[in-house]
Parts: structure tokens; sequence; C-alpha cells
């Protein structure tokens, strides 16, 4: 066992990859494939490097899972973080209480933020937060009046996270498979991937006909029945069509990364 063997020293690489396979369930991941290989073994991580069990230095070309923004082991960071677990490390902002991280967070936020955002509201993973927005956004129809304005277009291959609403949104056919999704009321469309989409019609013209997909859906779906659209700023999968002008010009202008009414 890997506490055994953290009592006298180091356990071995190949003691901690047999020990991950027996207990860790790898989101992702072909688990049964990855047991065979072994895992790599992150250890420590400095700036833009992580350090794998072997001392392997490795670029961090990936940022975590696109979320290291500013990089690793930065001490103001931790000295924040220490800080505020001594003063309040936790309290809920449910029942008529607030706190000064979250009053100071939200006003930086919406400082920084263009005009019309200037509320935050709190999750703790980008899955959360896209299922947070279903039901927001259908509540805010609803209060407005119009509760038949349900149907969010997303798009094929589109990814908003791994919760049953998050993959709803998300366009991935395998991720759909599992658990019998989307969810009622999300609506695909075509992807901005021109590759992905045969790669044979002129680059222009295909970016202005998938950005025109857009509008084709609401029309179709009918403006009284759509709720929002969510799209990716960047859609990673198809990022590579965003070389193409045309379509990162119509395309940036309908997707933001939340959904937008
Ligand atoms: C665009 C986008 N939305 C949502 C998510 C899901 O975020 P999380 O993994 O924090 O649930 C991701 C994660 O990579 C993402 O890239």
């Amino acid at each position: 066992m890997v506490q055994n063997a953290k009592m006298s020293q180091i356990p071995t690489l190949s003691l901690l990859q047999q020990t991950d396979a027996r207990h860790h369930f790898h989101p992702f991941s072909d688990n049964h494939e990855l047991a065979q290989i072994g895992s790599r073994i992150i250890d420590r991580a400095e700036g833009v490097y992580i350090y794998d069990i072997d001392g392997n230095k490795i670029l961090d070309g990936m940022s975590g899972l696109w979320n290291v923004a500013v990089g690793y082991d930065r001490k103001e960071i931790i000295d924040a973080i220490t800080r505020q677990l001594h003063q309040l490390p936790y309290y809920n902002t449910f029942f008529k209480t607030s706190h000064m991280p979250a009053i100071e967070l939200s006003e930086l936020l919406a400082e920084v933020s263009p005009p019309q955002f200037n509320r935050v509201f709190y999750t703790s993973s980008g899955s959360e937060a896209n299922d947070t927005i279903i039901r927001m956004v259908r509540t805010y129809w609803a209060t407005k009046g119009a509760p038949e304005r349900q149907v969010i277009i997303g798009r094929w291959n589109g990814y908003h996270g791994s919760t049953i609403g998050g993959a709803s949104l998300g366009g991935m056919k395998y991720m759909h498979a599992q658990g019998g999704l989307p969810i009622a009321g999300i609506h695909h469309i075509a992807q901005p991937y021109w590759y992905g989409e045969g790669g044979d019609e002129d680059p222009e013209a295909f970016g202005i006909r998938i950005a025109r997909e857009l509008e084709t859906a609401i029309l179709e779906i009918g403006v009284d029945k759509v709720a929002a659209f969510i799209g990716e700023p960047l859609q990673g999968p198809a990022a590579s069509s965003f070389r193409r002008r045309a379509t990162g010009r119509r395309s940036r202008g309908s997707a933001i990364s939340t959904a937008s009414c």
C-alpha cells in the first residue's frame, strides 16, 4: 500500500501506478488501457513547468486543464489562500449572509467585465456553471412572462462540461450516448470546423454559412421559443476554423462563453 510505503520511503513509480489503477477512476480515459500502461505521476510544479515523479521537467502547455492561467507555485496566491484559510475557510451565502472574498471578487469581476455583466453567481466548476445557466435562463424568461422560451441552442462538438446539463449543452455525441442525453429543449447546430466538415468548401463561404445556422435555427424553432445560445468563444474541437476571418468575425458576435439571451 502507498500509505505503508510512505512510512518507510517514497513509493516506487510502479507501486504508485498500481495503486492508482486499483483505486482511481480517471475521467475521459480508457481505464483498462491506462492500467496496462500506467499513468504518468506528476509530482510538483513551478511556473510553467510540471515535474513527474522521475524528475522529468515538462512544459505544461495545457496549463493544468486550461485553468492554471498564472502558473504554479505563486507565492502571492499561496499567501492569500493561507491567510483566508486562517480567517474564514468557508461560509455559505444561501441564507442572507455574505463575506468579504465574495463581495470583493464580485466587485472586481464587475469592474473588468463588459457593462451588462455586473452580478456574479459562484459555482465550483464550469460544468456546474452551465447547469446553473440552464435553470437561470429558463427561469429568467418565465419571470419575464415568456415561460415557453425554453430552447437553448448549442453547437455540435461544443464542450460545456460533463454534468447532465453541461453534456447536454455540449455537442459530443459519445457523451449524449451515456445516459440518454441531451435533456429536453437543447438544439444543436453545425460546428465552425472547416476541416471536420469536409474542408472542400470555400473557407470564407463556409464561415458565413455556419455562422448563419444560428439565425436559421432561431427562425425555425421560433423566436418566441428560444431562450439562449451557448458557444465557446473559441470552440476547442473546431478551433482551427477560427483562422478564417469570416468565421471568426461572425461567430464572435454571437458566441460568448456563457449563454446569451
Ligand atoms: C468551454 C468549457 N466549458 C465548460 C467546461 C467544464 O468545466 P469543468 O471541467 O470545470 O466542469 C470546460 C472544461 O474544459 C470548457 O472548456
